[in-house]
């Protein structure tokens, strides 16, 4: 299964912070908000991972991760050339693609769940049978989202993108499984009225042949977006309170050694360079539970 992460877009609700760096590189408390996406795909056992970003930011991504291999991963990367919409992701992402099962999510994403990583494991599964998964999440302001209604037995029977009268405060967050026929589904979307190739508009095809999973994701759960101001701080603070609990987010060093990606030598090369943060602090105190 492959993984695209999404990291482009024009970031211009957190001006000035993004006008001249990407917004999934701001900090979210102690690491680079991508950490946090980049962290969701390893947790769903996933390695070949294709990053999109701008053609001013790409290289930036490329000098902080490289070829992954420090992490046990493969990475490649692709310049989105204009924020064309979500869904363009797999136009781009054609031949990394390559008629396999595939993962997105949103850069400026972050989630957080104790049973997480056995929500990304069905999505997992649903793909490799076909079935496309999308993540609901209860907001309170769900006409700035894709809006799913439920039927009385809990089906997914619409979804519409930034609608004026919600049918349901559940959202479309930005984390998506998709079986092997995406790339043909994706190619048949048309832009919408604001010029956008729309999730939401892949999405609803597979709602309308019934291949759509919508796994709910309750109030236990977090999931943030960082792409204002208040939400990228409110980010910094919930991270900070979940790290001074002991509870490990975004530690992709420590999700690779967990999995045997890595050794624990390789894994010492790979934090020594930020041997004076408290985030290489945070690792090394929390190294022994993840063996
Ligand atoms: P948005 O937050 O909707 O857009 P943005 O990042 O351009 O921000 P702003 O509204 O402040 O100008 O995008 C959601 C995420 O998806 C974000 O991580 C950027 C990414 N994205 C792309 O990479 N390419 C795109 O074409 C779009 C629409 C979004």
């Amino acid at each position: 299964m492959k993984g695209i992460i999404l990291a482009g877009g024009s970031g211009t609700r957190l001006h000035p912070l993004t006008l001249v760096t990407s917004k999934q590189l701001l900090p979210v408390y102690d690491k680079p908000m991508i950490y946090y996406s980049l962290a969701i795909l390893m947790e769903a056992d996933i390695k070949d991972i294709l990053i999109i970003s701008t053609p001013l930011d790409t290289p930036r991504f490329q000098e902080l991760f490289k070829d992954g291999s420090a992490l046990g991963l493969n990475l490649s990367y692709k310049v989105q050339d204009a924020p064309n919409g979500i869904a363009e992701a797999f136009i781009l992402g054609k031949e990394f693609i390559n008629d396999e099962e595939c993962a997105l999510i949103l850069g400026d994403n972050i989630f957080y769940g104790d049973n997480l990583r056995e929500k990304l494991q069905n999505a997992r599964e649903n793909a490799l049978k076909g079935k496309a998964t999308v993540f609901g999440y209860e907001v309170k302001d769900p006409e700035r989202f894709g809006v799913i209604e439920f039927n009385l037995e809990n089906k997914a029977i619409s979804i519409e993108e930034k609608p004026l009268k919600p049918k349901s405060n559940f959202a479309v967050t930005g984390l998506y499984f998709y079986p092997k026929n995406v790339t043909k589904l994706a190619s048949t979307i048309k832009p919408s009225k604001r010029n956008e190739l729309e999730i939401t508009d892949l999405n609803k095809l597979y709602l309308e042949s019934n291949t759509l999973y919508v796994e709910r994701l309750d109030n236990s759960y977090i999931w943030m977006d960082a792409g204002t101001i208040d939400s990228l701080y409110n980010a910094s603070k919930v991270i900070k309170n979940l790290e001074d609990n002991d509870k490990l987010v975004g530690c992709i060093e420590l999700i690779s050694l967990k999995k045997k990606w890595i050794n624990k030598e390789e894994f010492n090369k790979l934090i020594m360079k930020s041997s004076k943060s408290s985030y290489c602090d945070f690792l090394f105190k929390h190294i022994e539970g993840e063996k």
